[in-house]
């Protein structure tokens, strides 16, 4: 069952709209003068239908883009049809009958979707970005595990998006030995083209779809921001997890991903001398995003407090993953070959268990 929610002031529609709720999905009605936030991020709607002649419209449009994986219909004469550019959303003039029409449409949509449905739990679409504040703490190493395990739990599409550009091959294509494969050098070809078709850069591993960095810094030079934009926005359409690999690196990439993304997991070591550059770099991070900090390579040494961390960075630290001795376990490839990513299968199913 979905939830479509009607963010309006129109007392004649939002009277008539509730009677449209079906065995399919709930209608739910918002007024004016609520805390709209907290309803979005509570119950996830599907579908948003926002008047365009609700207070605050802006505000609310450019939050349900940027921070929701909610689908967004603006009602309306549509008279300030520029303020849909740069918002991903379909338009409907603002009447009973116009409304019926769409949630008639989603219905169906719903109905369709409804065998997929039951194959795999509906979730909330996540873009989570690993990254961290030192460099080598197993932001590659978690990222790929996380990945590993969702695919494990059948929950949807998975992206691995690597943004480690380097000269050659770059960690995930080393360790999960995809070399010469396709990679965002692809894209990168394919939007100077004037396409800008992800599918020609992706690769799959075990059910795991992976877009790797392009071997050469010429080439990623020329990947800028408005790149990195398309590309999530049509991934997010393709994808019901995605997955940023994010250098310890702070160009604009790295932070318009980690901007993008609905949650970001920051890695650390033990070491808590590093704390002050987690305060420094707290101000990257948007406000209404989930944040979560894991301790990584994790050994009872007792000189880290979580209490402590979480007191000084104001993000939740959640159970540490413990350091994999010399006789490590590797995650392992259809094929059962032995790929160069150790498995942090009940660390990272911890972590995982705090995002979704
Ligand atoms: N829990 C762990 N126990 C033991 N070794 C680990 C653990 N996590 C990661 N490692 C190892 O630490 C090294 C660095 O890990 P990884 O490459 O994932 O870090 P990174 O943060 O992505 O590094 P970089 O900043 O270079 O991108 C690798 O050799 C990896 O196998
Ligand atoms: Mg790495």
């Amino acid at each position: 069952m979905g939830i479509i929610l009607y963010i309006g002031n129109d007392k004649n529609i939002t009277d008539s709209i509730q009677k449209f709720s079906s065995s399919r999905n709930r209608i739910a009605v918002l007024d004016a003068g609520f805390n709209y936030r907290h309803y979005i991020e509570e119950y996830m709607p599907d579908y948003i239908l926002l008047s365009e002649s609700t207070d605050r419209f802006r505000e609310i449009s450019q939050y349900i883009t940027d921070q929701t994986s909610s689908n967004l219909i603006i009602t309306g004469n549509n008279k300030e049809g520029h303020i849909l550019s740069g918002i991903p959303a379909v338009s409907c003039p603002e009447t009973v009958e116009q409304l019926k029409k769409i949630v008639d449409v989603i219905n169906n949509i719903y109905s369709e979707t409804e065998a997929e449905s039951s194959k795999f739990k509906f979730l909330r679409q996540e873009v989570i970005s690993f990254y961290s504040i030192q460099g080598g703490v197993g932001k590659t190493t978690m990222a790929v595990n996380a990945a590993w395990q969702l695919q494990k739990k059948k929950i949807g599409k998975i992206l691995i998006l690597d943004l480690n550009f380097c000269e050659g091959p770059s960690d995930i294509p080393i360790r999960l030995d995809i070399n010469g494969s396709r990679n965002i050098g692809d894209y990168i070809n394919d939007v100077i083209g004037g396409d800008g078709d992800i599918g020609k850069s992706i690769v799959e591993l075990n059910g795991i779809d992976i877009m790797s960095a392009p071997y050469s810094l010429y080439q990623s030079d020329s990947f800028n921001i408005d790149m990195l934009d398309g590309l999530i926005y049509s991934a997010r359409n393709d994808y019901d997890v995605i997955i940023a690999d994010i250098p310890f690196r702070y160009d604009n990439i790295s932070l318009e991903m980690i901007n993008l993304s609905t949650t970001s997991v920051l890695v650390l070591s033990q070491e808590i001398r590093f704390a002050p550059r987690i305060l420094g770099f707290k101000k990257f991070l948007p406000e209404n995003q989930k944040k979560i900090a894991v301790l990584n390579k994790f050994e009872n040494s007792g000189d880290m407090a979580i209490d402590d961390l979480e007191k000084i960075t104001g993000i939740p630290v959640c159970i540490p993953i413990p350091y994999i001795p010399s006789e490590r376990k590797s995650l392992t490839k259809g094929d059962n070959k032995i790929t160069g990513i150790i498995d942090l299968e009940a660390g990272v199913n911890n972590l995982l268990s705090n995002i979704f």
